[in-house]
């Protein structure tokens, strides 16, 4: 049960001031049935991750704290994800449901808690309001980093504009597909880490002929490679599987590089092609 060796990535802002390390490499649980979770994250947390992604909309919060009581590690060496869901914008609803995320994970303490859906065009909701209560949950001392989700750039400096607090990360989608560099840079200048969901573009990169070319020239497999890729470009990267074989070659990424060469063609795949929802689309 001992833990990967994957590097941690520092968060600089949306924190109350203490040291925040997020573990570069966690576990996706999207899709994940609330009474297959606890196997699944035990699975995963053997196979040495230490960092979870849920979320109140996965409706599993409840087996992944199952995995968290009855796994036996220290909380501490835990870090732990979750999201506001779309119909708990309001503060009475965000505050009310942080709770229940607190108790149907088993936590004292969240580590990070993500704003899911900007929901920018969603009527009777203002994601600078909604953000001023992620800022109340911080500093209630109940989280340790807030941050948010899909979130574009006029979204993000929106709310920085307005509560001058700068969310810790945004976890958008982004695999080789769509490499996301505008987001990216605006996560630069801002010193917010960018995070990856559907890092294998919910496994239809696996079979793009340029990765499944690089992985054989290095005798790894493509999810490897991929999930290699999204590590060399410094960002915090989940994959979902509920195969424990999948989940230990996910991880198994540390003993091999990919060479500017190979990255610059991994970078070049993008495409703008999207597995998941755009985020203008998502309203309550
Ligand atoms: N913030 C957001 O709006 C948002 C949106 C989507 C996802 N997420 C988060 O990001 C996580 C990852 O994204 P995702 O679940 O959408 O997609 P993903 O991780 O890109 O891909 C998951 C798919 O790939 C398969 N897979 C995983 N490893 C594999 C391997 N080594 N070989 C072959 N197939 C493999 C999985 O199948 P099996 O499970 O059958 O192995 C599953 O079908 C989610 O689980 C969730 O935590 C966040």
């Amino acid at each position: 049960m001992s833990a990967l060796s994957v590097p941690a990535i520092t968060l600089t802002r949306g924190t109350n001031g203490e040291e925040v390390l997020i573990p570069q490499l966690g576990a996706g649980t999207y899709k994940v049935a609330d009474a297959e979770a606890e196997h699944v994250v035990r699975e995963a947390l053997d196979v040495g991750y230490r960092h979870i992604d849920t979320a109140q909309m996965y409706g599993n919060e409840a087996g992944v704290g199952r995995a968290i009581a009855t796994c036996g590690l220290p909380r501490q060496d835990l870090f732990i994800t979750s999201k506001l869901n779309n119909p708990n914008h309001r503060r009475d609803d965000a505050l009310r449901s942080f709770e229940a995320t607190m108790e149907a994970l088993g936590l004292e303490v969240l580590d990070l808690f993500l704003v899911h859906w900007p929901l920018a065009d969603s009527p009777g909701i203002d994601l600078v309001d909604t953000w001023r209560t992620m800022i109340e949950i911080l500093h209630s001392g109940r989280v340790r980093a807030i941050g948010v989700s899909n979130f574009q750039p006029e979204h993000l400096h929106r709310i920085i504009e307005a509560t001058g607090v700068v969310p810790a990360v945004n976890q958008i989608e982004l695999h080789p597909w769509l490499v996301q560099s505008e987001l990216r840079r605006v996560h630069a200048q801002l010193g917010i880490a960018t995070e990856s969901w559907s890092p294998l573009g919910r496994g239809r990169l696996l079979a793009d002929p340029v990765v499944v070319e690089i992985a054989e020239s290095l005798g790894v497999s493509p999810s490897q490679v991929i999930i290699r890729w999204h590590l060399q470009s410094g960002l915090v990267v989940i994959p979902k599987s509920i195969h424990r074989r999948r989940m230990a070659a996910n991880a198994d990424v540390l003993t091999f590089t990919l060479d500017d060469g190979r990255m610059a063609a991994l970078d070049a795949l993008d495409r703008d092609v999207r597995t998941g929802s755009h985020p203008d689309r998502i309203q309550v």
